[in-house]
């Protein structure tokens, strides 16, 4: 059964970065993406590694003429331990489907977040 956890403020996040907290003997990272918040077990699906630790970056990809573009309209998570990156939309990996970020519950009581675990 899910306990609902105070996280905190929904002003003290930020974009592009995690704000990390110890709910439920949990460790869980929140973030803003365009606004609305991302809440994740700070934990990699890959080894387990404190992904919440890692860095919000540009996604990139190659066209067909094999240029570099970056798209910092889709950012992904790169995880601190080995460099995989997660998108911070899906969760998901764009070379394995079946390793995801785990999103987490979260609701909005005024300006305060709340966390579902
Ligand atoms: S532990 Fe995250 S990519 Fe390996």
């Amino acid at each position: 059964m899910k306990t609902r956890h105070y996280f905190g403020a929904l002003d003290a996040l930020q974009e592009g970065q995690f704000s990390i907290r110890e709910l439920g003997n949990r460790s869980v990272g929140a973030t803003l993406h365009q606004g609305k918040p991302v809440v994740v077990l700070n934990f990699c699906p890959h080894a387990g590694a404190p992904i919440c630790r890692g860095k919000i970056t540009a996604s990139q990809y190659t066209d067909a003429a094999y240029q570099l573009h970056l798209d910092a309209e889709h950012p992904v998570l790169r995880c601190p331990w080995h460099g995989w990156e997660f998108s911070l939309e899906s969760g998901g990996l764009h070379f394995e489907s079946r390793l995801h970020l785990a999103f987490l519950e979260y609701e909005l009581d005024g300006t305060d977040l709340y966390v579902w675990i």
